[in-house]
Protein backbone atom coordinates (compact mmCIF):
# COMPACT_ATOMS: atom_id res chain seq x y z
CA UNK A 1 0.00 0.00 0.00
CA UNK A 2 1.34 3.43 -0.52
CA UNK A 3 1.18 5.11 2.64
CA UNK A 4 -0.31 8.73 1.13
CA UNK A 5 -0.98 9.50 4.92
CA UNK A 6 2.81 9.00 6.07
CA UNK A 7 3.71 10.90 2.60
CA UNK A 8 1.98 13.69 3.62
CA UNK A 9 3.07 13.93 6.97
CA UNK A 10 6.72 13.96 6.27
CA UNK A 11 5.99 17.30 4.72
CA UNK A 12 4.35 18.78 8.46
CA UNK A 13 6.77 20.10 10.55
CA UNK A 14 5.23 20.03 14.78
CA UNK A 15 8.08 20.89 17.43
CA UNK A 16 8.53 17.53 19.21
CA UNK A 17 5.61 15.14 17.36
CA UNK A 18 7.14 12.43 14.83
CA UNK A 19 6.03 11.71 11.11
CA UNK A 20 4.36 8.82 12.36
CA UNK A 21 2.14 10.84 15.23
CA UNK A 22 1.12 12.82 12.82
CA UNK A 23 0.19 10.10 9.88
CA UNK A 24 -2.20 8.59 12.50
CA UNK A 25 -4.21 11.38 12.95
CA UNK A 26 -4.18 12.20 9.17
CA UNK A 27 -7.85 11.70 7.99
CA UNK A 28 -9.41 10.91 4.45
CA UNK A 29 -11.65 13.63 3.30
CA UNK A 30 -14.47 13.77 0.91
CA UNK A 31 -15.43 17.37 0.81
CA UNK A 32 -13.97 18.91 -2.32
CA UNK A 33 -13.85 21.82 -0.58
CA UNK A 34 -12.32 20.72 2.57
CA UNK A 35 -9.66 19.01 0.43
CA UNK A 36 -8.79 15.22 0.45
CA UNK A 37 -6.87 14.96 3.55
CA UNK A 38 -7.16 16.63 6.75
CA UNK A 39 -5.09 16.54 10.13
CA UNK A 40 -6.78 17.57 13.12
CA UNK A 41 -4.04 19.47 15.17
CA UNK A 42 -5.76 19.74 18.79
CA UNK A 43 -3.91 16.71 20.14
CA UNK A 44 -0.94 18.69 19.28
CA UNK A 45 -1.88 22.05 20.73
CA UNK A 46 -2.92 20.01 23.59
CA UNK A 47 0.29 19.03 24.18
CA UNK A 48 2.57 21.95 23.93
CA UNK A 49 0.17 23.77 25.04
CA UNK A 50 -0.78 26.45 22.72
CA UNK A 51 -4.34 27.16 20.36
CA UNK A 52 -5.37 25.02 18.11
CA UNK A 53 -6.19 27.80 15.57
CA UNK A 54 -2.68 29.28 15.47
CA UNK A 55 -0.95 25.74 15.85
CA UNK A 56 -3.15 24.41 12.32
CA UNK A 57 -2.25 27.98 10.48
CA UNK A 58 1.23 27.95 11.10
CA UNK A 59 1.80 24.67 9.85
CA UNK A 60 -0.22 25.66 6.99
CA UNK A 61 2.00 28.27 6.17
CA UNK A 62 5.56 26.22 6.95
CA UNK A 63 5.03 23.90 4.16
CA UNK A 64 6.91 24.01 1.26
CA UNK A 65 6.93 23.48 -2.48
CA UNK A 66 6.83 19.66 -3.07
CA UNK A 67 5.77 16.69 -5.14
CA UNK A 68 2.58 15.56 -3.14
CA UNK A 69 0.59 18.76 -1.53
CA UNK A 70 -0.77 21.04 -4.15
CA UNK A 71 -1.93 23.57 -1.56
CA UNK A 72 -2.82 23.56 2.45
CA UNK A 73 -5.62 25.65 4.24
CA UNK A 74 -5.95 25.95 7.92
CA UNK A 75 -9.24 25.76 8.66
CA UNK A 76 -10.46 25.73 12.75
CA UNK A 77 -8.63 23.23 14.32
CA UNK A 78 -7.65 21.66 11.45
CA UNK A 79 -5.17 21.61 8.24
CA UNK A 80 -6.67 20.38 5.35
CA UNK A 81 -4.87 19.14 1.87
CA UNK A 82 -5.27 19.11 -1.47
CA UNK A 83 -3.03 16.52 -2.90
CA UNK A 84 -1.44 16.80 -6.77
CA UNK A 85 -3.91 14.19 -7.73
CA UNK A 86 -2.75 13.07 -10.96
CA UNK A 87 0.86 12.38 -9.66
CA UNK A 88 -0.91 11.10 -6.29
CA UNK A 89 -3.19 8.28 -8.75
CA UNK A 90 -0.05 7.18 -11.16
CA UNK A 91 1.80 6.64 -8.20
CA UNK A 92 -0.95 4.36 -6.81
CA UNK A 93 -1.33 2.74 -9.90
CA UNK A 94 2.06 2.37 -10.65
CA UNK A 95 2.47 0.95 -7.14
CA UNK A 96 -0.47 -1.76 -7.84
CA UNK A 97 0.58 -2.86 -11.20
CA UNK A 98 4.24 -3.69 -10.04
CA UNK A 99 3.08 -5.24 -6.77
CA UNK A 100 2.85 -9.29 -7.28
CA UNK A 101 -0.59 -10.53 -5.44
CA UNK A 102 -1.31 -7.04 -4.52
CA UNK A 103 -2.68 -6.99 -0.73
CA UNK A 104 -1.19 -10.59 0.11
CA UNK A 105 1.60 -10.58 2.78
CA UNK A 106 3.93 -12.54 5.07
CA UNK A 107 2.20 -11.52 8.10
CA UNK A 108 0.81 -15.42 8.90
CA UNK A 109 4.17 -16.76 7.59
CA UNK A 110 5.06 -19.46 10.35
CA UNK A 111 1.63 -19.37 11.68
CA UNK A 112 -0.69 -22.52 11.67
CA UNK A 113 -5.05 -21.33 11.82
CA UNK A 114 -7.07 -24.54 12.34
CA UNK A 115 -10.76 -23.50 11.20
CA UNK A 116 -13.77 -25.83 11.94
CA UNK A 117 -16.32 -24.05 9.71
CA UNK A 118 -19.36 -26.15 7.11
CA UNK A 119 -19.14 -29.01 9.65
CA UNK A 120 -22.10 -30.99 8.54
CA UNK A 121 -24.06 -33.21 9.86
CA UNK A 122 -24.27 -37.22 8.50
CA UNK A 123 -27.63 -38.06 6.68
CA UNK A 124 -28.71 -34.53 6.88
CA UNK A 125 -28.32 -32.13 3.86
CA UNK A 126 -26.30 -29.29 4.18
CA UNK A 127 -29.32 -26.05 5.27
CA UNK A 128 -29.59 -22.94 4.90
CA UNK A 129 -28.48 -22.78 8.20
CA UNK A 130 -25.12 -23.67 7.21
CA UNK A 131 -24.47 -21.04 4.79
CA UNK A 132 -23.09 -19.13 7.40
CA UNK A 133 -20.50 -21.39 8.98
CA UNK A 134 -19.86 -22.34 5.14
CA UNK A 135 -19.53 -18.61 3.43
CA UNK A 136 -17.89 -17.37 6.51
CA UNK A 137 -15.21 -19.74 7.03
CA UNK A 138 -14.42 -20.41 3.62
CA UNK A 139 -13.61 -16.90 3.59
CA UNK A 140 -11.47 -16.18 6.19
CA UNK A 141 -9.74 -19.44 5.59
CA UNK A 142 -8.97 -17.97 1.91
CA UNK A 143 -7.98 -14.35 3.49
CA UNK A 144 -5.94 -16.06 5.74
CA UNK A 145 -3.84 -18.06 3.02
CA UNK A 146 -3.58 -15.18 1.30
CA UNK A 147 -2.04 -13.18 4.07
CA UNK A 148 0.73 -15.99 4.69
CA UNK A 149 -1.00 -18.22 7.31
CA UNK A 150 -0.81 -22.64 6.64
CA UNK A 151 -4.87 -22.54 7.16
CA UNK A 152 -5.96 -26.17 7.98
CA UNK A 153 -9.74 -25.84 6.57
CA UNK A 154 -11.49 -28.65 8.82
CA UNK A 155 -14.66 -30.23 8.84
CA UNK A 156 -15.70 -31.21 11.95
CA UNK A 157 -17.95 -34.02 10.67
CA UNK A 158 -21.51 -34.44 12.82
CA UNK A 159 -20.97 -38.15 12.65
CA UNK A 160 -22.17 -39.79 15.98
CA UNK A 161 -24.55 -39.25 18.60
CA UNK A 162 -27.75 -41.45 19.03
CA UNK A 163 -29.63 -40.02 16.00
CA UNK A 164 -27.84 -42.48 14.02
CA UNK A 165 -29.74 -45.50 16.22
CA UNK A 166 -32.59 -43.74 15.05
CA UNK A 167 -31.68 -43.69 11.81
CA UNK A 168 -30.86 -47.67 11.67
CA UNK A 169 -33.76 -48.41 12.82
CA UNK A 170 -36.03 -46.47 10.51
CA UNK A 171 -33.86 -47.80 7.31
CA UNK A 172 -34.88 -51.36 9.18
CA UNK A 173 -38.33 -50.68 9.11
CA UNK A 174 -38.88 -48.72 6.18
CA UNK A 175 -35.91 -48.65 4.44
CA UNK A 176 -34.16 -50.12 1.35
CA UNK A 177 -30.72 -50.20 -0.21
CA UNK A 178 -31.88 -49.28 -3.73
CA UNK A 179 -33.86 -46.60 -2.80
CA UNK A 180 -31.24 -44.76 -0.45
CA UNK A 181 -28.39 -45.37 -2.90
CA UNK A 182 -30.59 -43.66 -5.99
CA UNK A 183 -32.89 -41.34 -4.25
CA UNK A 184 -29.90 -40.43 -1.46
CA UNK A 185 -30.78 -37.66 1.26
CA UNK A 186 -34.01 -36.82 0.16
CA UNK A 187 -34.85 -40.47 1.09
CA UNK A 188 -32.66 -40.50 4.15
CA UNK A 189 -34.77 -37.23 5.61
CA UNK A 190 -37.83 -39.17 4.70
CA UNK A 191 -37.29 -42.47 6.82
CA UNK A 192 -35.98 -40.18 9.77
CA UNK A 193 -38.81 -37.80 9.58
CA UNK A 194 -41.06 -40.89 9.58
CA UNK A 195 -38.97 -42.56 12.94
CA UNK A 196 -39.81 -39.24 14.86
CA UNK A 197 -43.90 -39.36 13.79
CA UNK A 198 -44.16 -43.26 14.16
CA UNK A 199 -41.97 -42.84 18.31
CA UNK A 200 -44.97 -40.91 18.96
CA UNK A 201 -47.10 -43.86 19.46
CA UNK A 202 -44.03 -46.46 20.01
CA UNK A 203 -41.78 -45.70 22.47
CA UNK A 204 -40.46 -49.07 21.70
CA UNK A 205 -38.90 -47.49 18.70
CA UNK A 206 -36.69 -45.19 20.73
CA UNK A 207 -34.98 -48.34 23.04
CA UNK A 208 -34.71 -50.08 19.93
CA UNK A 209 -32.47 -47.31 18.50
CA UNK A 210 -30.49 -46.47 21.65
CA UNK A 211 -29.65 -50.25 21.09
CA UNK A 212 -28.45 -50.01 17.64
CA UNK A 213 -26.23 -46.55 19.01
CA UNK A 214 -24.75 -48.85 21.84
CA UNK A 215 -23.69 -51.29 19.16
CA UNK A 216 -22.45 -48.50 17.18
CA UNK A 217 -20.31 -47.55 20.06
CA UNK A 218 -19.23 -51.31 20.77
CA UNK A 219 -18.08 -51.20 17.12
CA UNK A 220 -20.19 -53.51 16.24
CA UNK A 221 -19.75 -54.76 12.58
CA UNK A 222 -23.12 -54.19 11.12
CA UNK A 223 -23.72 -51.36 13.00
CA UNK A 224 -20.58 -49.53 11.85
CA UNK A 225 -21.51 -50.54 8.07
CA UNK A 226 -24.77 -49.08 8.14
CA UNK A 227 -23.25 -45.83 9.71
CA UNK A 228 -21.01 -45.46 7.12
CA UNK A 229 -23.64 -46.22 4.19
CA UNK A 230 -25.20 -43.32 5.18
CA UNK A 231 -22.06 -41.70 5.44
CA UNK A 232 -21.35 -42.31 2.29
CA UNK A 233 -24.49 -41.17 0.82
CA UNK A 234 -24.36 -38.01 2.71
CA UNK A 235 -20.71 -36.94 1.28
CA UNK A 236 -21.65 -38.00 -2.49
CA UNK A 237 -24.40 -35.37 -2.31
CA UNK A 238 -22.34 -32.98 -0.21
CA UNK A 239 -19.44 -32.65 -2.38
CA UNK A 240 -21.24 -31.99 -5.48
CA UNK A 241 -22.56 -28.85 -3.86
CA UNK A 242 -19.26 -28.21 -2.18
CA UNK A 243 -17.58 -28.08 -6.12
CA UNK A 244 -19.92 -26.22 -7.06
CA UNK A 245 -19.11 -23.39 -4.41
CA UNK A 246 -15.65 -24.23 -4.78
CA UNK A 247 -14.84 -25.17 -1.39
CA UNK A 248 -12.36 -27.50 0.19
CA UNK A 249 -11.22 -29.14 3.51
CA UNK A 250 -8.01 -30.10 4.37
CA UNK A 251 -9.80 -32.58 7.53
CA UNK A 252 -12.84 -34.22 7.35
CA UNK A 253 -12.36 -35.78 10.73
CA UNK A 254 -15.58 -35.31 12.98
CA UNK A 255 -16.84 -37.06 15.75
CA UNK A 256 -16.42 -40.48 14.97
CA UNK A 257 -12.86 -40.20 14.70
CA UNK A 258 -12.52 -39.38 18.18
CA UNK A 259 -13.71 -42.32 19.68
CA UNK A 260 -10.99 -43.92 20.38
CA UNK A 261 -9.37 -40.16 21.70
CA UNK A 262 -12.32 -40.65 24.16
CA UNK A 263 -10.27 -42.04 27.36
CA UNK A 264 -7.40 -39.93 27.10
CA UNK A 265 -9.13 -36.55 26.88
CA UNK A 266 -11.35 -37.82 30.06
CA UNK A 267 -8.19 -38.92 31.91
CA UNK A 268 -6.25 -36.08 30.70
CA UNK A 269 -9.33 -33.91 32.60
CA UNK A 270 -9.32 -36.31 35.12
CA UNK A 271 -5.38 -35.57 35.97
CA UNK A 272 -6.30 -32.15 36.27
CA UNK A 273 -9.12 -32.83 39.09
CA UNK A 274 -11.96 -30.79 37.57
CA UNK A 275 -14.36 -33.75 36.76
CA UNK A 276 -17.31 -34.21 39.18
CA UNK A 277 -19.86 -36.75 39.60
CA UNK A 278 -23.53 -35.70 39.05
CA UNK A 279 -26.42 -37.89 38.94
CA UNK A 280 -24.10 -40.47 37.38
CA UNK A 281 -22.40 -38.22 34.84
CA UNK A 282 -19.43 -37.12 34.53
CA UNK A 283 -19.47 -33.33 34.02
CA UNK A 284 -17.08 -29.99 35.18
CA UNK A 285 -18.81 -27.74 37.49
CA UNK A 286 -18.87 -24.61 36.01
CA UNK A 287 -21.33 -22.47 38.46
CA UNK A 288 -18.60 -20.15 39.94
CA UNK A 289 -18.64 -18.94 35.79
CA UNK A 290 -22.25 -18.88 36.28
CA UNK A 291 -22.55 -21.35 33.63
CA UNK A 292 -23.97 -24.80 33.58
CA UNK A 293 -21.74 -27.83 34.07
CA UNK A 294 -20.36 -29.15 30.93
CA UNK A 295 -21.40 -32.24 30.56
CA UNK A 296 -18.61 -35.23 28.97
CA UNK A 297 -20.34 -38.62 29.43
CA UNK A 298 -23.83 -39.82 30.40
CA UNK A 299 -24.85 -42.02 33.23
CA UNK A 300 -24.68 -44.60 30.52
CA UNK A 301 -21.46 -43.89 29.87
CA UNK A 302 -21.87 -42.44 26.70
CA UNK A 303 -19.86 -39.61 25.42
CA UNK A 304 -21.37 -36.04 24.79
CA UNK A 305 -20.71 -33.56 21.92
CA UNK A 306 -18.52 -31.41 24.58
CA UNK A 307 -15.92 -34.19 25.48
CA UNK A 308 -15.36 -34.89 21.91
CA UNK A 309 -14.35 -31.02 21.64
CA UNK A 310 -12.41 -31.24 24.44
CA UNK A 311 -10.74 -34.37 22.38
CA UNK A 312 -10.61 -32.27 19.06
CA UNK A 313 -8.67 -29.49 20.77
CA UNK A 314 -6.17 -31.80 22.17
CA UNK A 315 -5.66 -33.57 19.14
CA UNK A 316 -5.38 -30.92 16.78
CA UNK A 317 -2.75 -28.88 18.89
CA UNK A 318 -1.04 -32.35 18.77
CA UNK A 319 -1.45 -32.60 15.12
CA UNK A 320 -1.12 -29.04 14.39
CA UNK A 321 0.48 -26.37 16.56
CA UNK A 322 -2.07 -24.10 15.69
CA UNK A 323 -1.93 -20.90 17.24
CA UNK A 324 -5.31 -19.92 16.69
CA UNK A 325 -8.06 -22.42 16.27
CA UNK A 326 -11.25 -20.85 14.85
CA UNK A 327 -14.55 -22.33 15.43
CA UNK A 328 -17.45 -20.78 12.88
CA UNK A 329 -20.81 -21.56 14.57
CA UNK A 330 -23.78 -20.17 14.70
CA UNK A 331 -24.19 -18.34 17.88
CA UNK A 332 -26.89 -21.19 19.40
CA UNK A 333 -23.92 -22.88 20.12
CA UNK A 334 -22.05 -19.80 21.94
CA UNK A 335 -23.05 -21.28 25.72
CA UNK A 336 -21.28 -25.11 24.34
CA UNK A 337 -18.24 -23.39 23.82
CA UNK A 338 -17.93 -20.90 26.64
CA UNK A 339 -18.37 -24.05 28.39
CA UNK A 340 -15.28 -25.81 26.59
CA UNK A 341 -13.71 -22.84 26.24
CA UNK A 342 -13.45 -22.59 30.16
CA UNK A 343 -12.86 -26.32 31.06
CA UNK A 344 -9.85 -26.17 28.65
CA UNK A 345 -8.83 -23.29 30.95
CA UNK A 346 -9.36 -25.63 34.02
CA UNK A 347 -7.65 -27.62 32.25
CA UNK A 348 -4.35 -25.50 33.06
CA UNK A 349 -3.69 -25.33 29.31
CA UNK A 350 -1.94 -22.77 27.95
CA UNK A 351 -3.33 -22.22 24.78
CA UNK A 352 -6.83 -22.19 25.76
CA UNK A 353 -6.89 -18.43 24.52
CA UNK A 354 -6.51 -19.58 21.29
CA UNK A 355 -9.57 -21.42 20.81
CA UNK A 356 -11.99 -18.80 19.36
CA UNK A 357 -16.06 -18.43 18.98
CA UNK A 358 -16.21 -17.12 15.23
CA UNK A 359 -20.44 -16.56 16.00
CA UNK A 360 -22.61 -15.83 13.15
CA UNK A 361 -26.19 -15.31 12.99
CA UNK A 362 -29.55 -17.23 11.48
CA UNK A 363 -30.89 -16.92 8.10
CA UNK A 364 -34.10 -16.99 6.87
CA UNK A 365 -35.85 -17.18 3.90
CA UNK A 366 -38.52 -14.08 3.22
CA UNK A 367 -40.67 -15.34 0.70
CA UNK A 368 -43.14 -18.09 2.21
CA UNK A 369 -42.48 -20.81 -0.48
CA UNK A 370 -40.01 -22.26 1.30
CA UNK A 371 -40.10 -21.56 5.06
CA UNK A 372 -38.87 -23.66 7.41
CA UNK A 373 -41.76 -25.49 8.80
CA UNK A 374 -41.49 -29.27 11.16
CA UNK A 375 -39.70 -31.70 9.56
CA UNK A 376 -39.61 -29.27 6.64
CA UNK A 377 -35.63 -28.14 6.41
CA UNK A 378 -34.68 -25.14 3.39
CA UNK A 379 -31.88 -27.17 1.95
CA UNK A 380 -28.90 -25.16 0.60
CA UNK A 381 -29.12 -26.66 -3.05
CA UNK A 382 -32.42 -25.43 -3.68
CA UNK A 383 -32.31 -22.02 -2.37
CA UNK A 384 -28.69 -22.35 -4.86
CA UNK A 385 -30.78 -24.13 -7.78
CA UNK A 386 -33.29 -21.37 -7.30
CA UNK A 387 -30.95 -18.47 -7.45
CA UNK A 388 -29.15 -19.93 -10.55
CA UNK A 389 -32.92 -20.20 -12.65
CA UNK A 390 -33.58 -16.76 -11.53
CA UNK A 391 -29.97 -15.65 -12.62
CA UNK A 392 -30.83 -17.64 -16.31
CA UNK A 393 -33.65 -15.69 -16.72
CA UNK A 394 -32.84 -12.21 -15.93
CA UNK A 395 -29.92 -13.22 -18.83
CA UNK A 396 -32.31 -14.05 -20.77
CA UNK A 397 -34.41 -10.94 -20.74
CA UNK A 398 -31.10 -8.68 -20.42
CA UNK A 399 -28.50 -10.40 -22.60
CA UNK A 400 -29.89 -13.32 -24.46
CA UNK A 401 -27.22 -13.69 -26.68
CA UNK A 402 -24.12 -13.96 -23.63
CA UNK A 403 -22.59 -17.03 -25.18
CA UNK A 404 -22.14 -19.34 -21.96
CA UNK A 405 -25.00 -18.34 -20.28
CA UNK A 406 -25.62 -21.49 -18.08
CA UNK A 407 -22.30 -21.25 -16.59
CA UNK A 408 -22.38 -17.45 -16.06
CA UNK A 409 -25.51 -18.13 -14.42
CA UNK A 410 -24.20 -20.66 -12.10
CA UNK A 411 -21.66 -18.21 -10.95
CA UNK A 412 -24.66 -15.79 -10.61
CA UNK A 413 -26.68 -17.25 -8.71
CA UNK A 414 -23.72 -18.97 -6.64
CA UNK A 415 -22.50 -15.63 -6.24
CA UNK A 416 -25.54 -14.13 -5.07
CA UNK A 417 -26.44 -16.60 -2.50
CA UNK A 418 -22.73 -16.64 -0.79
CA UNK A 419 -22.14 -12.87 -0.96
CA UNK A 420 -25.83 -12.83 0.87
CA UNK A 421 -24.03 -14.55 4.24
CA UNK A 422 -21.00 -12.73 4.13
CA UNK A 423 -22.18 -8.31 3.73
CA UNK A 424 -23.97 -8.20 6.85
CA UNK A 425 -21.86 -7.90 10.42
CA UNK A 426 -21.66 -11.78 11.02
CA UNK A 427 -23.55 -11.64 13.96
CA UNK A 428 -26.95 -10.29 12.43
CA UNK A 429 -29.83 -12.68 11.90
CA UNK A 430 -30.68 -12.28 7.97
CA UNK A 431 -33.67 -12.47 5.90
CA UNK A 432 -32.72 -13.66 2.60
CA UNK A 433 -34.77 -12.23 -0.35
CA UNK A 434 -33.82 -13.85 -3.86
CA UNK A 435 -35.38 -10.38 -5.66
CA UNK A 436 -32.87 -8.52 -3.52
CA UNK A 437 -29.55 -10.62 -3.44
CA UNK A 438 -29.73 -11.49 -7.26
CA UNK A 439 -30.53 -7.34 -7.93
CA UNK A 440 -27.82 -5.96 -10.53
CA UNK A 441 -28.10 -3.07 -8.09
CA UNK A 442 -27.17 -2.32 -4.84
CA UNK A 443 -25.15 -4.30 -2.43
CA UNK A 444 -25.07 -7.27 -3.99
CA UNK A 445 -22.80 -9.99 -5.63
CA UNK A 446 -23.98 -9.35 -9.35
CA UNK A 447 -23.66 -5.79 -9.30
CA UNK A 448 -19.92 -6.74 -8.21
CA UNK A 449 -19.48 -9.19 -10.61
CA UNK A 450 -21.48 -6.68 -13.15
CA UNK A 451 -18.98 -4.11 -12.19
CA UNK A 452 -16.05 -6.61 -12.81
CA UNK A 453 -17.44 -7.14 -16.50
CA UNK A 454 -17.89 -3.78 -17.52
CA UNK A 455 -14.18 -3.48 -16.43
CA UNK A 456 -13.24 -6.17 -18.41
CA UNK A 457 -15.09 -5.25 -21.64
CA UNK A 458 -13.45 -1.56 -21.67
CA UNK A 459 -9.98 -4.10 -22.55
CA UNK A 460 -12.21 -5.66 -25.24
CA UNK A 461 -13.33 -2.16 -26.98
CA UNK A 462 -10.46 0.07 -25.99
CA UNK A 463 -8.30 -1.39 -29.31
CA UNK A 464 -5.16 -0.80 -27.63
CA UNK A 465 -1.66 -0.33 -28.99
CA UNK A 466 1.44 0.69 -26.94
CA UNK A 467 1.20 3.80 -25.92
CA UNK A 468 2.67 6.81 -23.15
CA UNK A 469 -0.04 6.96 -20.58
CA UNK A 470 -0.79 10.90 -19.71
CA UNK A 471 -1.31 10.98 -16.11
CA UNK A 472 -2.63 14.28 -16.42
CA UNK A 473 -5.73 12.97 -16.72
CA UNK A 474 -6.32 11.86 -13.42
CA UNK A 475 -6.35 15.23 -12.22
CA UNK A 476 -9.93 14.89 -10.79
CA UNK A 477 -12.13 13.90 -7.60
CA UNK A 478 -13.54 10.97 -9.34
CA UNK A 479 -10.03 9.24 -10.42
CA UNK A 480 -8.69 9.88 -7.35
CA UNK A 481 -10.87 9.04 -4.63
CA UNK A 482 -10.95 5.56 -6.97
CA UNK A 483 -6.99 5.20 -6.61
CA UNK A 484 -7.14 6.28 -3.11
CA UNK A 485 -9.96 3.24 -2.09
CA UNK A 486 -8.22 0.54 -4.19
CA UNK A 487 -5.13 1.64 -2.37
CA UNK A 488 -6.27 0.73 0.73
CA UNK A 489 -7.26 -2.97 0.00
CA UNK A 490 -4.46 -4.17 1.84
CA UNK A 491 -5.21 -2.28 5.00
CA UNK A 492 -8.75 -4.29 4.44
CA UNK A 493 -8.06 -7.45 4.28
CA UNK A 494 -5.97 -7.01 7.54
CA UNK A 495 -8.87 -5.56 9.03
CA UNK A 496 -10.52 -8.51 8.51
CA UNK A 497 -8.46 -10.21 9.83
CA UNK A 498 -7.98 -8.76 12.92
CA UNK A 499 -12.07 -8.94 13.35
CA UNK A 500 -12.38 -11.82 11.71
CA UNK A 501 -15.13 -10.03 9.78
CA UNK A 502 -15.79 -10.99 6.19
CA UNK A 503 -18.67 -8.43 5.57
CA UNK A 504 -15.55 -5.44 6.24
CA UNK A 505 -14.26 -7.13 2.79
CA UNK A 506 -17.66 -7.26 1.03
CA UNK A 507 -18.68 -3.94 1.79
CA UNK A 508 -15.52 -2.57 0.80
CA UNK A 509 -15.73 -4.07 -2.85
CA UNK A 510 -19.40 -2.33 -2.76
CA UNK A 511 -17.94 1.04 -2.26
CA UNK A 512 -15.10 0.19 -5.38
CA UNK A 513 -17.45 -0.71 -7.49
CA UNK A 514 -19.90 2.44 -6.76
CA UNK A 515 -16.76 4.47 -7.05
CA UNK A 516 -15.81 2.69 -10.29
CA UNK A 517 -19.05 3.63 -11.68
CA UNK A 518 -18.97 7.15 -10.97
CA UNK A 519 -15.32 7.85 -12.49
CA UNK A 520 -16.94 5.64 -14.95
CA UNK A 521 -20.07 8.00 -16.01
CA UNK A 522 -17.88 11.44 -15.10
CA UNK A 523 -14.99 10.59 -17.32
CA UNK A 524 -15.38 8.89 -20.53
CA UNK A 525 -12.92 6.09 -20.57
CA UNK A 526 -12.37 5.02 -24.42
CA UNK A 527 -11.56 8.28 -25.90
CA UNK A 528 -9.57 9.32 -29.07
CA UNK A 529 -6.63 10.51 -27.19
CA UNK A 530 -4.60 7.29 -27.16
CA UNK A 531 -2.47 8.70 -24.11
CA UNK A 532 -5.36 9.52 -22.02
CA UNK A 533 -7.22 6.56 -22.63
CA UNK A 534 -3.79 4.37 -22.04
CA UNK A 535 -3.52 5.94 -18.33
CA UNK A 536 -7.31 5.53 -17.89
CA UNK A 537 -6.95 1.47 -18.59
CA UNK A 538 -4.66 1.38 -15.90
CA UNK A 539 -6.78 2.30 -13.42
CA UNK A 540 -9.27 0.26 -14.94
CA UNK A 541 -7.26 -2.52 -14.58
CA UNK A 542 -6.23 -2.01 -10.99
CA UNK A 543 -9.63 -1.99 -10.74
CA UNK A 544 -10.85 -4.97 -11.79
CA UNK A 545 -7.85 -7.14 -10.45
CA UNK A 546 -9.39 -5.65 -7.06
CA UNK A 547 -12.69 -6.75 -7.71
CA UNK A 548 -11.42 -10.07 -8.94
CA UNK A 549 -9.19 -10.65 -6.09
CA UNK A 550 -11.76 -9.22 -3.92
CA UNK A 551 -14.26 -11.67 -4.93
CA UNK A 552 -12.30 -14.68 -4.94
CA UNK A 553 -11.28 -14.34 -1.33
CA UNK A 554 -15.44 -14.17 -0.51
CA UNK A 555 -15.54 -17.30 -2.41
CA UNK A 556 -17.34 -15.77 -5.76
CA UNK A 557 -16.16 -15.79 -9.26
CA UNK A 558 -16.17 -13.04 -11.96
CA UNK A 559 -16.96 -13.96 -15.13
CA UNK A 560 -15.62 -11.20 -17.66
CA UNK A 561 -19.00 -11.23 -19.36
CA UNK A 562 -22.23 -11.31 -17.77
N1 LIG B 1 -22.15 -30.31 13.33
C1 LIG B 1 -22.45 -29.23 14.22
C2 LIG B 1 -23.78 -28.61 13.84
O1 LIG B 1 -24.17 -28.65 12.69
C3 LIG B 1 -21.40 -28.16 14.22
C4 LIG B 1 -20.04 -28.60 14.68
C5 LIG B 1 -19.18 -27.44 14.97
N2 LIG B 1 -17.86 -27.80 15.31
C6 LIG B 1 -17.45 -28.30 16.51
N3 LIG B 1 -16.21 -28.62 16.66
N4 LIG B 1 -18.31 -28.45 17.51
O2 LIG B 1 -24.43 -28.03 14.68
Amino acid sequence: MKDIKQLIAQQVNIEGITADQIAQLIVEVDDADKGDYALPVFKFAKQLSCNPMALAQQVATSINDNDIIESVQALGGYVNFFVRKDIVVADIINHISTTANYGSSEIGKGKTICIDYSSINIAKPLHIGHLGTTAIGNCLYKVLKYLGYNCIGINHLGDWGTQFGKLIVAYKLWGDKDTIENGGLRELEKIYVRFHVEAENNPQLDQQARDWFARIERGDAKAVELLNFFKRITLRETMQLYDRLDIKFDSWNGESFYNDKMDSALDFLQSKGIITISDGAQVVDLTPYNMPPCLLVKKDGASLYALRDVAAILYRKAEYNFDKCLYVVAYQQNLHFRQVFKTMELAGVDYYQDLLHIAYGMVSLEDGAMSTRKGNTVWLVDVINRAVDKALSIINSKNPDLIDKESVAEQVGVGAVMFSALCNSRIKDITFSFDRVLSFEGETAPYLQYTHARCCSLFTKAEQEDCQPDYRVFNNSSAFRLARLINRFPAVLADVIDKYEPSILANYLIDVAKCFNKYYFEQRIISDNKQEQCAKLLLVEATKNILHKGLDLLGISAPPRM
